[in-house]
């Protein structure tokens, strides 16, 4: 079987991996299953399996990644792999994850990896590339529809939800920038 290690939620990990296809072709067990089903992190979920919803959302080296898509063989040694579970230590919830429940932005929550984990990702870039303005809803409702001019990937939330989501995502935006 197939190994490298990574970082996962700030721990080294042993990333071993099915394989199949050929060295001309090579094909591998998805970032998805290996993170749901070898390493136990249930926060992202298989929404659609092609890369169209978000829901599967984690960030690889800092850059949300659709990890339904993503073949193991494909991420670099070394990787940098941040999941929904280790958002915190646990002992005090992420301002994304304190709005999306203060301001009751689930309805069924099957999205929520996605919006949390996406918008993480957009907002630290935002951030790390010297950018300490709060988004304005019209900046975040483009950020979600794949519309941004640092985002390419919409968000899809089945139930609706998505004026809520905006509002958490600003006030969570908020706290972030202090
Ligand atoms: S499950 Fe990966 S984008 Fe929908
Ligand atoms: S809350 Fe149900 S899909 Fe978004």
């Amino acid at each position: 079987m197939p190994t490298r290690t990574v970082r996962l939620n700030g721990k080294t990990v042993q990333a071993d991996y099915e394989s199949a296809g050929s060295d001309s072709s090579p094909s591998s067990e998805q970032l998805l299953y290996w993170l749901r089903n070898r390493q136990g992190q249930h926060g992202p979920r298989f929404g659609c399996g092609i890369a169209q919803c978000g829901a599967c959302t984690v960030l690889l080296d800092g850059a949300a990644t659709r990890s339904c898509v993503r073949q193991m063989h494909t991420v670099p040694d070394q990787a940098d792999i941040r999941t929904l579970d280790g958002l915190t230590d646990g002992a005090e919830p992420h301002p994304l994850q304190r709005a999306f429940v203060s301001l009751q932005a689930a309805q069924c929550g099957f999205c929520v990896n996605g919006m949390v984990m996406g918008s993480l990702g957009w907002l630290e870039s935002r951030i790390a590339a010297g950018n300490q303005a709060v988004p304005t809803e019209q900046e975040i409702k483009d950020f979600l529809s794949g519309a941004a001019p640092d985002n390419t990937r919409n968000y899809l939330c089945r139930c609706g939800t998505h004026t809520r989501i905006v509002a958490a995502i600003r006030t969570a935006a908020k706290e972030m920038l202090g």
